[in-house]
């Protein structure tokens, strides 16, 4: 048999199945809904997670793999803005404190790094610790504010053993997005489950911002600590730039 019309690029290329199951590249976090954690298509051409500890990890706390060894006390430069806050979070004990931690400070001063810290140290597949966006956290009452997407969201995150809101102050000041903060603290303060939270703003900031009862929870259940100081994204930058 004359085999010289065999397309010979063909024969290379994986067949459908294949290609079905190899890996596709990691998208961007946050752009899929499943935080950059695409490995593969199951049969209906759904993205799945593998099977291991990255899915596990990301399933317990909505953190990608790779976050896990980037944000950790070990690897946090401790200064005169941080060093309260630094002790303070990396002191905090699951065993004795149901109060979470009400991270304050500007941008860049690693209040998001050391909660991720937080959640490198304590989550286990017993006590899950889940990292909320604040403004995921919201976002299915943005596009429908059902209380269907509000049982929703509060099973969600009453759940886990530690919460932790990212950017509370992206939860706008309307009536609607303040009380489901309100209920989902309350519910998690009486389950003893901590919530931790940052926030950017100012302390005189926080008091217009969030309505007098939300800020009453916040101030009841969490210890707050503030982080000062030049950003670390623009240190990091000026280090690059010299380092050339
Ligand atoms: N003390 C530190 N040591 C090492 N890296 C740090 C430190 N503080 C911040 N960083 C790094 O700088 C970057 C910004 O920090 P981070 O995201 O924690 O800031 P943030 O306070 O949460 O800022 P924002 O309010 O903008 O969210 C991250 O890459 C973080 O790992
Ligand atoms: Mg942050």
């Amino acid at each position: 048999m004359n085999d010289t019309y065999a397309p010979v690029r063909e024969k290379s290329r994986p067949s459908l199945l294949e290609q079905l199951n190899q890996d596709v590249p990691k998208k961007d976090f946050r752009d899929d809904g499943l935080n950059g954690f695409v490995w593969a298509l199951d049969e209906f051409g759904r993205p799945r997670l593998k099977d291991g500890p990255e899915k596990q990890w990301f399933e317990n706390t909505l953190l990608p793999w790779d976050e896990r060894d980037k944000y950790t006390f070990e690897n946090f430069n401790i200064d005169e803005g941080n060093r309260d806050a630094y002790l303070r979070v990396s002191k905090w004990d699951p065993e004795n404190e149901s109060v979470g931690l009400f991270i304050l400070g500007p941008s860049g001063t690693g209040k998001t790094h050391l909660l991720k810290a937080l959640i490198r140290k304590h989550a286990t597949n017993k006590q899950k610790y889940v990292f909320a966006p604040a403004v995921e956290l919201i976002k299915p009452l943005l596009n429908e504010p059902t209380p269907e997407n509000e049982a929703l969201i509060i099973g969600k995150y009453v759940a886990p053993h530690g919460l932790i809101i990212d950017d509370i102050q992206e939860v706008k000041e309307t009536d609607y997005q303040n009380n489901i903060l309100k209920k989902l603290l309350d519910q998690r303060a009486s389950l003893e489950k901590p919530t931790f939270m940052t926030c950017d703003l100012t302390v005189n900031e926080v008091r217009e911002h969030f309505h007098r009862r939300v800020l009453d929870r916040i101030r009841g259940y969490c210890d707050a600590v503030e982080t000062k100081g030049t950003s670390h994204r623009v240190l990091q930058k000026r280090s690059k730039l010299e380092g050339k």
